[in-house]
């Protein structure tokens, strides 16, 4: 028989096979990337903010912050069991740092295919840029502290998903190396003052608050933007204020902490 006169089966073996990740996005606009990451980055951002309100306690002593780190876990109690709503807090954490960081890494996907980049082109570029090979740009077309804040968002992300991923094994988990040697359990006072009294990990606390201000000014103004609230030139220079006002201090209550334990403030 004519191999040609066979009925084909080419159509189901010639449809290219989607990845896991290329189905989980193939229906997602950008618009909506876009939302999920500003509702995600908002969830994150008032943790963030109650987290360093939280932080503040340290300066009331030994005593009133142990017992601020205690109620945190017994919140609830006893209709609840002891760390019950703590988890359910930590579950939203982490679900929606996931969603933040795969809506992320799907829109610069995006923006990657629409240049006519690669992921391959993309880390040889920045070599270049490391290296210094790449020219400068010239004088009059540098970039403003503003843009430089926004191109730099994914790499003060990363640099705040180490952070994070260093900070719960120092002072959650207690793991060393990240933990200092004099950790223990139910002493988050010490346990704090023991870390940051580490000349380096003081320094790395507070080099990466310069990356939170950074990363949540941007982000508090783009994600407004985002979900439609600068319709009005008014409003949009609110929401860049109050974007400003919120990373700051956010960032600056945090960085008092380390500098504080190193000038043995806080001991
Ligand atoms: C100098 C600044 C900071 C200090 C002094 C600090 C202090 C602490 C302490 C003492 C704990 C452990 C609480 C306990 O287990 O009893 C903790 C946990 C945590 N911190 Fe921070 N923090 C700082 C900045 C940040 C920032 C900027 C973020 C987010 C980007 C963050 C995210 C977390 C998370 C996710 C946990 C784990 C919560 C849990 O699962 O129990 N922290 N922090």
């Amino acid at each position: 028989m004519n191999p040609a006169a066979q009925p084909s089966t080419d159509t189901a073996d010639s449809t290219p096979k989607l990845s896991a990740w290329e189905v989980m996005f193939k229906d997602a606009t950008n618009a909506e990337l876009k939302l999920a990451m500003a509702a995600s980055g908002t969830i994150l951002s008032l943790f963030t903010a109650g987290h360093m309100a939280g932080n503040m306690q340290v300066y009331l002593g030994r005593k009133h912050y142990n017992d601020y780190a205690e109620f945190l876990r017994t919140v609830g109690a006893p209709v609840l069991p002891r760390n019950s709503v703590l988890w359910v807090v930590r579950i939203g954490l982490l679900a929606s740092a996931t969603s933040h960081i795969m809506a992320g890494a799907e829109l610069t996907l995006r923006a990657m295919r629409a240049e006519r980049h690669t992921v391959q082109s993309t880390f040889q570029d920045l070599k270049l840029q490391l290296t210094g090979k790449q020219r400068r740009r010239p004088r009059g077309r540098r970039r403003s502290v503003p843009q430089i804040i926004a191109r730099s968002m994914r790499s003060t992300g990363v640099v705040l998903g180490l952070f994070t991923a260093y900070h719960v094994a120092d002072l959650t988990v207690g793991a060393r190396p990240a933990a200092s040697s004099k950790h223990r359990h139910g002493d988050a006072y010490g346990n704090l003052v023991a870390s940051l009294s580490r000349p380096s990990v003081a320094f790395f606390y507070t080099a990466s608050m310069a990356a939170l201000a950074g990363h949540m000014i941007h982000g508090v103004r783009t994600a407004a933007m985002d979900a439609g609230f600068t319709t009005t030139q008014q409003r949009a220079q609110l929401i860049e204020a109050v974007a400003k006002l919120v990373g700051a201090t956010v960032a600056l209550g945090n960085v008092t902490i380390p500098v504080a334990v190193q000038a043995k403030v806080v001991r």
